[in-house]
């Protein structure tokens, strides 16, 4: 009968370990939202042969969160909390099988622009694009561009040539055919959590598609300017050469004159 008891407990004892990872440990906080700073604990209930305790962020073991002092409790202070801290944490027991659970530790997200300053050519396509870091990650994105001090709502096909893009940590603007007079200024992204919004903020400069053809504009006037040189610089060296040999050319020069005499002659002969 002693006998059957021990086994019922142990199979009972069996059951438990099984059946509880998970609610054995005890978290306090259970969750941290929109704090600067925390401490996380867990207080592992059931006294299960466990050899010490660890923490994961994200997936990935905390550096030097190992502890084998108290083997049921754990804790892991977080002093300053931006962003990077946000995320999953996990306290891990190492009992056989592990026992762990999760704290969730939520911030505002991080929203930044791909680039905080766009150039786009006049009829090409602009693209605007934020991404977000940080947990939880936005469930909305909104788009406005700044006019006079107003801000104005940018929503798919508020324009024609508007086109919204979002995945939880991106968001794309894309504005079609560029226009000179129209889309130049301020673009801001927010994304928002549960916990609230943060922006960016992007300034898109559209240029003329003749400012586009500057560059090439520029080598051709270069080249049209080298070729002019060239060709004065040998107009002007010329006579130069000429003069090298002053004698040949001085001779038939004579001649040219002499005969120029005779032409007259014959001429003035004629003319009488
Ligand atoms: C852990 O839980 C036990 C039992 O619930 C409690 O007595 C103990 O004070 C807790 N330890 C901490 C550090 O919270
Ligand atoms: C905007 O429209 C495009 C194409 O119609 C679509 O793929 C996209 O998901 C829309 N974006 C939003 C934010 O509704
Ligand atoms: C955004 O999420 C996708 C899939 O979830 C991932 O492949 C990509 O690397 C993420 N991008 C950034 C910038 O975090
Ligand atoms: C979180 O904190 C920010 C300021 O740090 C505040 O603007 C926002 O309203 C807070 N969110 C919640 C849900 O309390």
């Amino acid at each position: 009968m002693k006998l059957l008891w021990v086994l019922a407990a142990l199979v009972v004892s069996c059951w438990r370990a099984d059946a509880s990872t998970g609610p054995q440990i005890i978290v306090d906080p259970p969750e941290v939202s929109n704090q600067t700073s925390a401490t996380l604990t867990c207080n592992l209930t059931d006294s299960l042969l466990s050899k010490g305790s660890f923490w994961t962020h994200n997936g990935k073991v905390i550096e030097n969160s190992k502890s084998s002092k108290n083997a049921f409790y754990a804790e892991h202070s977080l002093e300053k909390i931006t962003y990077q801290q946000s995320g999953h944490y996990e306290c891990v027991f190492e009992t056989e099988p592990q026992v762990k659970r999760t704290i969730e530790v939520k911030t505002l997200p991080h929203i930044g622009a791909n680039k905080h300053s766009e150039h786009g050519n006049e009829l090409d396509k602009g693209v605007l694009t934020c991404v977000a870091h940080g947990y939880p990650l936005p469930t909305d994105w909104v788009w406005v561009k700044e006019e006079e001090g107003s801000q104005k709502r940018i929503s798919n096909g508020t324009v024609e040539r508007y086109e919204i893009k979002n995945t939880p940590n991106k968001t794309t603007l894309t504005i079609d055919e560029l226009n000179m007079d129209t889309d130049g200024g301020y673009y801001i992204c927010s994304g928002i959590n549960e916990l609230g919004t943060t922006s960016d903020k992007i300034q898109l400069r559209v240029r003329s598609r003749l400012a586009a053809l500057w560059p090439f504009l520029g080598i051709v006037a270069e080249v049209i300017i080298l070729v002019t040189i060239i060709f004065i610089y040998e107009k002007r060296r010329k006579p130069d050469e000429v003069n090298d040999d002053d004698d040949s050319g001085a001779a038939p020069l004579k001649s040219n004159s002499t005969s120029n005499h005779k032409d007259k002659n014959v001429r003035q002969r004629n003319s009488n």
